[in-house]
């Protein structure tokens, strides 16, 4: 997904503020399992969340692009971050916290996909343990006929990605062009990602079907909402 672009995603994403989302995170955990003390971040990517995370919990990660993984070993390095698939992995070992972050959920291909990542992360949740999964956009919220363009400027390094989108059924598909620029090369390459519009039913069923009781909050991080289960 992210194979081309992995030493760009820091810069890219650049806009997000990962302190804030960590501290909303947190508020949860506190009023929900205020004595939750590991977390585990499934899809951690660069592990931005997780930095933050380290200030409370004693934490692990997940995610199954290397070179991603590669940038938060450098970010973390004493942290233990695994490279797993999250439809089918285990670490031998539960944690208080499981989250999984912006829409990383929504790469699954399938329902049954997502129900296999979504039941493989509560089986890694101990007993009264917290599930925090942030969905891809809800069916109903999807916009068609869109352009969107991101443009970072560095001193030496520029970059432009720009994209549009498609849908096919619950299918959401990106076609996304980099213009890669510094001072000796310019480059131009693309990615796609695709990324699946489960429907609120479908997390539910999910979530229940993984032994845990759900509850949706709607605006959750940045407004896709987040659910948040408990065993
Ligand atoms: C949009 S990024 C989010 C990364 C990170 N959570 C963040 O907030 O920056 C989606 C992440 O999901 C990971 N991912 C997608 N499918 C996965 C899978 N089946 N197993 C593990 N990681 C996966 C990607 O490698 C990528 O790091």
């Amino acid at each position: 997904m992210f194979n081309r672009s992995a030493h760009l995603y820091d810069i890219i994403y650049s806009f997000k503020d990962y302190a804030a989302e960590a501290a909303l995170i947190l508020e949860i955990v506190e009023a929900r399992h205020p004595r939750a003390q590991s977390l585990l971040d499934v899809a951690c990517g660069t592990g931005k969340h997780l930095e933050h995370f380290q200030e409370r919990f004693e934490i692990e990660g997940l995610d199954f692009n290397e070179k991603l993984l590669e940038i938060a070993r450098k970010r973390l390095p004493n942290v233990p971050l695994h490279l797993g698939d999250y439809t089918n992995f285990s670490l031998g070992r539960t944690f208080d916290v499981v989250t999984c972050l912006f829409s990383a959920i929504g790469s699954a291909p399938s329902v049954e996909a997502m129900d296999a990542a979504v039941a493989a992360m509560a089986r890694h949740l101990a007993p009264g343990g917290l599930l925090l999964v942030e969905p891809w956009i809800d069916p109903s919220n999807w916009k068609e006929r869109m352009v969107n363009t991101q443009v970072v400027e560095e001193p030496e390094l520029h970059v432009v990605r720009m994209n549009g989108s498609h849908r096919e059924g619950n299918r959401t598909r990106f076609e996304f062009h980099y213009l890669v620029g510094t001072p000796d090369h310019i480059e131009h390459f693309t990615e796609i990602h695709n990324l699946i519009l489960f429907t609120r039913e479908e997390y539910n069923d999910a979530f229940v079907k993984a032994g845990l009781s759900v509850d949706f909050d709607s605006r959750g991080l940045i407004g896709r909402g987040l659910y948040i289960g408990s065993k």
